[in-house]
């Protein structure tokens, strides 16, 4: 076939990917082959602005590094990271809801004992975090993992100022599923901006900002794996999350507290917030 035009090349171009033996990557390209042809045809897109897309997923590849994914921070602010989150998290049957990932999760953060404090040298508000992890008939899972991360009070993670890990941990349940740790209260952020995922924010006039939180990644065998955030109730950013990440349900006081002594009986000479929350793990299907 030859002289293709603006409406029978799309046909075209899906019968020359007919061969394709994987019937899922057919149905994929189908699809996408269908959606963006149709999308080129809607805006009508000129020669300029092609070229500029291509100048921007250029950049965006270029931005990448071991440590700095664009690719992904440009799905998470299409709500492409948090689409694909919500499709494969239908049905969760009395479970935690799951919310982003991020770019700042590491797999190696120190293993600490329940009750430690994992602020290091960062200064905040003193922060009590506890909470029970159950599967959905409410049974506490005794030794499920709890990896938490956080960012500091200026909004930054430890990957992004320093070689040293702070403000995260490995922690594992007591035998009734319960954890404990001490840590400080986390700001809001903006997410990187100072590239092309940035740019574009800048061009739409949107912020950057992600609502203060904590993330939590919980696993205990024969569960799914749930990677989740505690948001902190209040916040500024949580009807505008730069990720659109935030959901009612993960959303918790942090009660403010006069000096005087906490939970674990560690006596407090300065104000210090606390949370409660308890997880919920989905079985493995
Ligand atoms: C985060 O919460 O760490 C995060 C999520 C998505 C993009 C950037 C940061
Ligand atoms: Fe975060």
């Amino acid at each position: 076939m030859r002289d293709f035009d603006e409406h029978n090349i799309t046909q075209s171009v899906i019968e020359r990917f007919g061969n394709t033996p994987d019937p899922r990557l057919k149905t994929i390209l189908n699809s996408l082959v269908t959606h963006l042809h149709d999308f080129i045809r809607d805006v009508d897109l000129t020669f300029d602005e092609w070229q500029a897309a291509i100048k921007f997923l250029t950049r965006t590849g270029q931005q990448c590094t071991d440590t700095r994914q664009e690719f992904i921070l440009l799905s998470d602010t299409l709500g492409v990271s948090m689409l694909v989150d919500a499709i494969n998290h239908r049905q969760r049957n009395g479970a935690t809801q799951t919310t982003v990932l991020g770019p700042f999760f590491v797999d190696n953060a120190p293993h600490l004992p329940l009750g430690a404090d994992i602020s290091g040298k960062a200064e905040g508000e003193p922060l009590y975090a506890n909470g029970v992890i159950r599967n959905v008939d409410g049974k506490p899972l005794a030794n499920a993992t709890v990896e938490v991360w956080q960012c500091n009070t200026d909004g930054f993670y430890d990957v992004q100022i320093s070689p040293e890990l702070n403000l995260r941990a490995e922690f594992h349940t007591d035998d009734q599923g319960r954890f404990h740790f001490w840590s400080i209260l986390p700001s809001s952020y903006p997410i990187p901006y100072d590239g092309p995922v940035g740019d574009l924010l800048q061009a739409t006039r949107r912020h950057p900002y992600r609502p203060a939180h904590l993330h939590f990644m919980i696993s205990a065998p024969g569960h799914e794996t749930l990677v989740t955030h505690v948001f902190v109730k209040g916040d500024q950013y949580l009807d505008s999350d730069a990720v659109f990440g935030v959901k009612n349900s993960l959303i918790e006081e942090f009660r403010q507290h006069a000096p005087g002594s906490a939970p674990d009986g560690r006596q407090m000479t300065q104000p210090w917030r606390s949370f409660s929350y308890d997880f919920c793990l989905k079985a493995a299907t």
